[in-house]
């Protein structure tokens, strides 16, 4: 399969949101990755349900929603609402994360699971099987324009096994630093869609650095 591209619409032009979204629509984009921030689970604080319904309403790419907030059990129906359709928790701030995966299937969403750096797998190995995408953090999650951890590579790889071995049909996100240099090493490691915020929207022309990314 070839890779799945979700630009982060964190590093668009705010005040005219309604453009991005179309740029995306017009782009070889997969998926809108949009990054909703509490201030409390992160040290800083993006947008929230309204905005992200008020996209879903120009989008016409799915949205794929990563939560950086605590208690994101509390937020799954609005999101939903909002247009989701992936929504991701982050494993760091679940208590039973078992029971989201199966809340966030019943709204009818794809379920994800986000990961931070120092977070390992084994957090997650007894479930994996109910996970539909797993969001690896390659920067510590709270802002965009990041340097790229590199031992990312090697984490991707042990994933990737895990996913093998129990035969689950998860996906393998990368979020934060991604690049034209790093992209393919990540490809060639096990990622299936990688999340792209600064590299896209801070380039002369984002539809061709998505095209780009898309057929490498
Ligand atoms: C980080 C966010 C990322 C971020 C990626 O907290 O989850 O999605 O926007 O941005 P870049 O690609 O600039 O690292
Ligand atoms: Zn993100």
């Amino acid at each position: 399969m070839p890779v799945q591209i979700s630009p982060s619409v964190l590093a668009s032009d705010f005040a005219n949101l309604q453009s991005e979204i179309e740029m995306l629509n017009a782009s070889a984009c997969d998926y809108i990755h949009v990054d909703i921030m509490d201030g409390v689970f992160v040290p800083n604080i993006s947008f929230g349900i309204p905005v992200t319904e008020a996209m879903h309403k120009h989008a016409q790419k799915p949205l794929d929603v990563h939560l950086m907030i605590v208690n994101p059990d509390n937020y799954l129906e609005a999101f939903a609402k909002a247009g989701a359709s992936i929504i991701s928790v982050h494993v760091e701030a679940c208590n039973h994360l078992h029971r989201s995966l199966q809340a966030i299937k019943a709204l009818g969403c794809k379920a994800g699971i986000a990961v931070n750096p120092h977070t390992p797998i084994s957090s997650f190995e007894e479930v994996i099987q109910d996970i539909d995408l797993v969001c690896i953090m390659s920067v510590n999650p709270g802002f965009g324009g990041q340097k790229f951890i590199e031992n990312t590579y090697d984490k991707v790889r042990r994933l990737k096994d895990l996913i093998l071995r129990k035969n689950a049909q998860t996906l393998i996100e990368i979020d934060g630093g991604v690049n034209l240099v790093n992209a393919p090493l990540l490809m060639e490691a096990g990622a299936d869609v990688l999340v792209a915020g600064s590299f896209v929207f801070n380039s002369s022309n984002p539809i061709k650095t998505i095209q780009e990314l898309k057929s490498l």
